[in-house]
């Protein structure tokens, strides 16, 4: 089974670009609501790093779901599409001064903080402005997840996060302070989870957690678990909205959520992923030696989630229905990882051919480069296509 997209009207586009079906987005934003209406203190956020394209995030504001950023760029985005500064929460492991201040001027709803310097810089750019700014901690619970290694995020070798261990002497720090206001602990364990095993592993940490907190008589207000809610990346099409039924299911089956306490989630990939298709044309069938090569005008530069984490993309022929051959499909770019897939079988090919490469919503056009010169894709949205 192959997507339904308007050929006659791809036709008249240049390629590559991105397609962004909204009815899949709509729906997606609707089961997302309808499940977390289930539960009285969950809130969404979206995570703009997976894509920030302005149509994109208006119809998500639209859906009601606020704002993870992990930069200043995307607080400006986010703030474009009418998402509300107090629906807004900043993270990242290096914010610059300016990065904060914007978030200071925004009064966005709360800086997740990942060190004392940062905490410290964060406290007397508030005060230089009068101001008292939300924190939560990110704490890095050392909890594993079932997913490429260069997007499991949560182990005590990687980068982010303060370590259990100096959980404590953190909180200390911080109550000491005048213009920071702790008022929630954050998590993330990685992206493209699938086995919600490592989410009630994430769990059960922050359970223990909030024992040693409750331990020092506090209750924190907010709990973020960040996002990591993976995608069908082989089925777009029988499987275009993800599980969220079982995602928060997990949480409110094993997070002791206290009554006062609200939890969050910052989910990307699971909110866009499914809705976009990279859109490319074939230049040209080359017969190798044992194979053939499908080269499209799209690469490495449009796309880098192969070329970088070997992932997987359904890639389809969508103007062809011609019997199956089976296909290196490579990119234009000066590098041998610029390979979208191996021995893929695609209706036949020709020159001029359109090739969807699928479940390409999230880190896809946010992560394109001008590498080799070459332009950022346009993007292009169901209802613009009408
Ligand atoms: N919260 C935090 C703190 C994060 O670091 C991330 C993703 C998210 C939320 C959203 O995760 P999601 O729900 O999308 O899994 N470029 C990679 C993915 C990198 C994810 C980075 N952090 C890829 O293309 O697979």
């Amino acid at each position: 089974m192959k997507g339904t997209f308007p050929i006659n009207k791809f036709r008249e586009l240049e390629t590559p670009f991105y397609y962004y079906d909204t009815q899949v987005l709509r729906d997606t934003l609707a089961a997302v609501n309808r499940e977390v209406a289930k539960y009285e203190k969950f809130v969404v956020h979206y995570a703009v790093k997976a894509n920030a394209n302005h149509k994109v995030l208006s119809i998500i504001r639209e859906g009601g779901l606020g704002a993870d950023c992990v930069s200043g760029g995307e607080i400006r985005a986010a703030i474009k599409a009418g998402v509300p500064s107090n629906k807004i929460v900043f993270a990242g492991v290096g914010k610059s001064d300016w990065e904060i201040n914007l978030g200071l001027d925004h009064n966005i709803f709360c800086f997740n903080v990942e060190s004392i310097p940062e905490l410290e810089v964060i406290n007397e750019l508030a005060a230089a402005k009068g101001k008292i700014a939300n924190v939560a901690f990110r704490i890095n619970p050392n909890v594993g997840a079932h997913t490429h290694k260069n997007i499991t995020t949560g182990l005590a070798e990687n980068k982010f996060g303060i370590s259990l261990e100096d959980m404590d002497n953190v909180i200390d720090v911080a109550l000491t302070m005048q213009n920071v206001k702790f008022v929630g602990i954050h998590f993330h364990i990685g992206s493209q989870i699938l086995d919600m095993g490592d989410f009630v592993a994430l769990c059960n940490r922050v359970n223990e957690l909030q024992e040693k907190l409750y331990a020092r008589q506090i209750i924190v207000e907010h709990i973020n678990v960040g996002g990591g809610l993976g995608i069908d990346y082989a089925h777009p099409n029988r499987q275009p909205i993800p599980d969220f039924a079982a995602y928060f299911a997990t949480y409110a089956q094993h997070l002791k959520l206290r009554p006062q306490q609200t939890l969050h989630f910052e989910l990307g990939r699971a909110i866009t992923g499914q809705c976009g298709s990279l859109i490319s044309k074939v230049l040209y069938v080359k017969q190798g030696t044992n194979k053939q090569f499908a080269i499209l005008d799209a690469g490495m530069t449009d796309l880098i989630r192969p070329a970088l984490y070997q992932a997987y993309h359904k890639i389809e022929n969508i103007t062809s229905e011609e019997p199956m051959e089976a296909y290196d499909v490579v990119g234009p770019i000066c590098e041998s990882s610029d390979v979208f897939g191996k021995a893929i079988d695609l209706n036949k090919v020709y020159r001029g051919d359109l090739i969807a490469l699928r479940s390409a919503g999230a880190y896809g056009e946010i992560m394109a480069s001008g590498y080799n010169c070459r332009e950022i894709p346009k993007a292009y949205t169901s209802d613009e296509l009408v």
